[in-house]
């Protein structure tokens, strides 16, 4: 079984942060996005399809050099084409049903249960399912008892929300739903779901999380999320000495001492923060050094970064190079 992993966004929103990484390759705690992704997909899918134009080399790079257990072929989309163009561009590669996942969530979905859900159902497409209290900013379905989808809107006004079921972004398609994408730009949301509801949609909710890591709160949010989950960030070195209260990280060679931590920071490796600092609520990547008596604050600060003693900083993403010029 393929899977076309939809990773083609600018991740505007996580500016200036991925001005230097595309957003797949955030680092999430103990992985990049896109290794999260592509971890959970199920042990029968043989190859993941990745059309790509935006910072299509640096992805390239870094997947020779660090190479991942499971096939994935990159392939080049020139001008973004849109989710359902995207997965159209990449046709040739499709030999069966197949699985598309929007690259910017980590989720709880077991996906070997999502397939054979889209099975049993003898289902035309699935979707994964979460509900969330503002659908706004997502696609919105209205399940019948069979679950089976009788409507799909993607980005409601408050007033045509109808459910609070969101598309959490993970589709598994019979071949011929192919058939159902035209040619140029295409919204798989928009264009081809209306179109192919009559031919049996079913929708699937899961328990667990779900994190959208779109902008820099949502992706704070999934650091938080992963560490309580366990097992992605078991504590490094030792925290007391910090003054650490929950839901904190101090990465390999990282030091912090006579700094306040907590709630909820991620201190990436040879992090330093120098004394009387105080952090909570961010995240600080590797080799940043955090001067003396600074407040850092929802913030996430960017590798190498330096930040002089006294410094506040809140609600930002700081990075050492800003964004060289407007990609
Ligand atoms: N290759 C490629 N080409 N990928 C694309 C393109 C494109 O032209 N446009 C978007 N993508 C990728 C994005 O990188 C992202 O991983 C995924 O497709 C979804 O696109 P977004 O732009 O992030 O959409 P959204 O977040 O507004 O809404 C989508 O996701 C929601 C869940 O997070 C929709 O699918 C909603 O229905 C859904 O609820
Ligand atoms: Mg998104």
């Amino acid at each position: 079984m393929k899977a076309v992993l939809l990773v083609g966004g600018k991740g505007t929103r996580l500016r200036p942060l991925t001005c230097r990484v595309p957003k797949p390759l955030i680092p999430v705690v103990d992985k990049p996005l896109m290794l999260h992704v592509i971890d959970s997909l199920p042990d029968e899918v043989d190859e993941v399809v990745v059309p790509v134009g935006y910072k299509r080399d640096v992805m390239e790079d870094y997947l020779a050099r660090n190479p991942p257990k499971r096939r994935i072929t990159i392939v080049e989309e020139r001008e973004p084409m849109g989710t359902g163009g995207a997965v159209k561009n990449v046709e040739e590669y499709i030999d069966g049903p197949f699985l598309v996942v929007n690259g910017d969530s980590i989720s709880s979905l077991n996906m070997r249960r999502f397939v054979a859900f889209h099975r049993e159902k003898k289902a035309f497409a699935s979707i994964s399912l979460w509900e969330v209290d503002d659908p706004t900013p997502f696609g919105i379905v209205d399940l019948d008892e069979d679950q089976r989808i009788r409507r799909f809107q993607e980005k409601p006004t408050r007033e045509e929300a109808f459910s609070k079921l969101v598309n959490a972004g993970v589709y598994a398609l019979e071949y011929e739903a192919l058939d159902h994408i035209g040619e140029g730009f295409v919204s798989m949301e928009r264009e081809v779901f209306p179109k192919i509801l009559d031919k049996g949609m079913y929708g699937l909710t899961f328990d667990g999380y779900w994190v959208d890591c779109g902008t820099r709160e949502s992706l704070l949010d999934a650091f938080w999320t992963l560490m309580a989950e366990g097992g992605a960030a078991a504590p490094g070195s030792p925290v007391e000495e910090v003054g650490a209260r929950d839901q904190v990280f101090v990465g390999e060679g990282s030091t912090a001492a006579g700094a306040e931590l907590g709630p909820r920071v991620y201190l990436a490796s040879r992090v330093h923060v120098g004394e009387g600092s105080k952090i909570e609520n961010s995240v600080v990547f590797d080799d940043a050094r955090i001067g003396r008596s600074c407040r850092i604050a929802n913030a996430i600060i960017d590798e190498g970064v330096t930040v002089p003693d006294n410094a506040v900083l809140e609600d930002e993403i700081v990075v050492r190079d800003g964004c060289p010029r407007d990609e």
